[in-house]
């Protein structure tokens, strides 16, 4: 029987009757599925295991699951309230329970003019207007030759969306300007960053939500002094034409000295912010149009996730499969493999949107968990990962999923490249899940490891903005089921307030109250 139970409540996942039978499956069938055995016995395992989603086909057939196993994780989803969660979601319900905030960054990519009656109608109004100036910007920055670089300072969904995106669509980009980013308080990165350029020619974009972040403050006002080094006299004139903010926090903006401010709101988090003003860089650099494109493939996996039936459901399917590797498999990582070069920030992306979402020990009411939540999320570009770590994943002891990107049409003209590219990736999952039998030998590949392929035509703005969207969606599916709330971040609180007192300490060389090594280490780089 049907239930729908309410998205606030968290519904331990493991007292449902869905877990138990779960359980039950697994001791029996699950933990002896073996791949080849169930392609040899069921003729229509890639059709049924394989399916469109909007700018992408997904084959789940190289994974270890049976329909029954599937036909089971949807009991467990309904049983868990998964789908009355993701409508609490779309409804502008409060579903970050630690903030009290909504968690609407579906908004950001809303068409305009679609809220009529809707809880988020005045919201769904400022998102375009803060769009439409936004792009605006954009372009008068993309025509403007007078400037040649464009530096934006962020750290997390601050920097890894932007970056990784605005390289991924390289291909795209304005022609005439570079696009550079800094992220880390080590001053490393922003000296390397700025050799050579000319402050009068540069754009700097300081990226962030709060405003407050240590290592971007850091970094916006050492790159503010750096501009008045070169500039002297000129550089308050020239400020507002060469510093713009992108933040929630327009007052903390304006008392650092930037007029020029694009913002958001507090129900987009950090990890999920790139389709809001901190995706400006990448406005900069494909344009409105593409950016608008980008949107748009986004929305349509929004609406995928909405209304397609849960057998059907990608992101349900793959936050599912997730599920069913954590907790019954109990694989810790997943390795997530782009076969694109210009994916290189694509693990780096989306461990954070994973791992900062579900990387959690309680439920949504501060309850100790007694299952385990995020994977680890890993993984370089195709092929390099083969040279590198492949070893481990063919014949170590561990079994680590693999979920390829694949790029059917390349944009390059260079011949003899994409089609071994194409091969590569293909062997891989089929190595993978076939193995080689040379039993007792070093040759001996078990085979049966897990995979999963995303293969998407082209690309291109729209089909990353529906592979973001997927992979966004994907994760509230897993934390729902674990019952934790996905959209806040305590874990990185501590950290920040033990550096501010070691900073204080290390210039003081105050050693009180402290634990052995870390008095041992301070007083080692005080020597
Ligand atoms: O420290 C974690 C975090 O809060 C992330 O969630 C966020 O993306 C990042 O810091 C940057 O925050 P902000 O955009 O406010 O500078």
């Amino acid at each position: 029987m049907s239930t729908t139970p309410s998205p606030w409540a968290t519904i331990r996942c493991d007292r449902t009757p869905a877990w138990a039978e779960l359980h039950q499956h697994f001791e029996g069938e699950g933990r002896q599925f073996d791949l080849r055995q169930a392609f040899a016995e069921d003729a229509q395992r890639a059709t049924h295991f394989s399916q469109h989603a909007p700018h992408l086909l997904a084959d789940l057939s190289k994974n270890l699951m049976s329909r029954q196993t599937e036909a089971l994780l949807l009991r467990l989803a309904e049983q868990c309230g998964v789908l009355a969660h993701r409508d609490a979601m779309f409804a502008g319900q409060p579903v970050n329970t630690t903030e009290q905030r909504p968690v609407m960054h579906f908004l950001l990519r809303q068409p305009a003019g679609t809220g009529a009656g809707q809880p988020w109608e005045k919201e769904l109004g400022e998102v375009h207007q803060t769009l439409d100036a936004m792009l605006a910007y954009a372009e008068q920055v993309r025509a403007d030759p007078s400037i040649t670089h464009v530096v934006n300072i962020g750290i997390g969904g601050s920097d890894l969306g932007p970056r990784m995106a605005t390289r991924t669509l390289e291909a795209f980009k304005v022609p005439g300007k570079r696009f550079l980013f800094v992220s880390n308080v080590d001053g490393h990165e922003l000296t390397s960053v700025l050799q050579g350029l000319d402050a009068r020619k540069t754009l700097f974009l300081i990226a962030s939500k709060t405003f407050t972040t240590a290592e971007t403050m850091t970094n916006a006002r050492s790159a503010r002094r750096w501009f008045e080094a070169q500039l002297g006299e000129e550089a308050a004139a020239l400020m507002p034409q060469r510093f713009a903010a992108l933040t929630t926090n327009i007052q903390g903006a304006a008392e650092f000295g930037i007029s020029t401010t694009f913002g958001f709101w507090d129900w987009v988090g950090g990890r999920y912010s790139l389709m809001s003003a901190i995706g400006l860089p990448l406005a900069i650099s494909i344009g409105a149009r593409h950016f608008r494109e980008m949107l748009a493939g986004a929305h349509a996996m929004d609406q995928h996730f909405l209304h397609q039936p849960p057998a059907q459901n990608l992101p349900l399917r793959l936050g599912l499969l997730d599920v069913w590797y954590r907790n019954f498999h109990r694989f810790n990582s997943r390795h997530v493999a782009p076969y694109h070069s210009l994916m290189f920030r694509w693990g780096a992306y989306l461990q954070q949107l994973e791992m900062e979402s579900n990387g959690k020990r309680v439920d949504r009411e501060g309850q100790t968990l007694p299952y385990d939540t995020s994977p680890i999320i890993w993984g370089e570009p195709g092929t390099i990962g083969q040279h590198a770590y492949f070893q481990m994943l063919h014949q170590g002891t561990e079994a680590v999923p693999v979920e390829f990107v694949v790029i059917k049409e390349a944009r390059h003209t260079l011949e003899g490249h994409h089609a071994p590219l194409l091969a590569n990736a293909l062997a891989q999952a089929q190595a993978l899940m076939m193995g080689r039998s040379d039993p007792g030998g070093q040759r001996h590949f078990p085979g049966n490891r897990p995979s999963t392929f995303l293969l998407l035509e082209r690309l291109e703005p729209a089909s990353l903005g529906a592979l973001i969207a997927l992979q966004e969606h994907r994760v509230f599916v897993s934390g729902s089921v674990w019952g934790i709330n996905s959209f806040d971040q305590w874990g990185v609180e501590l950290g920040k307030v033990l550096a501010k007192d070691l900073e204080a300490r290390l210039a003081s060389g105050d050693l009180q109250g402290l634990d052995g090594s870390t008095a041992a280490l301070l007083r080692a780089l005080r020597a």
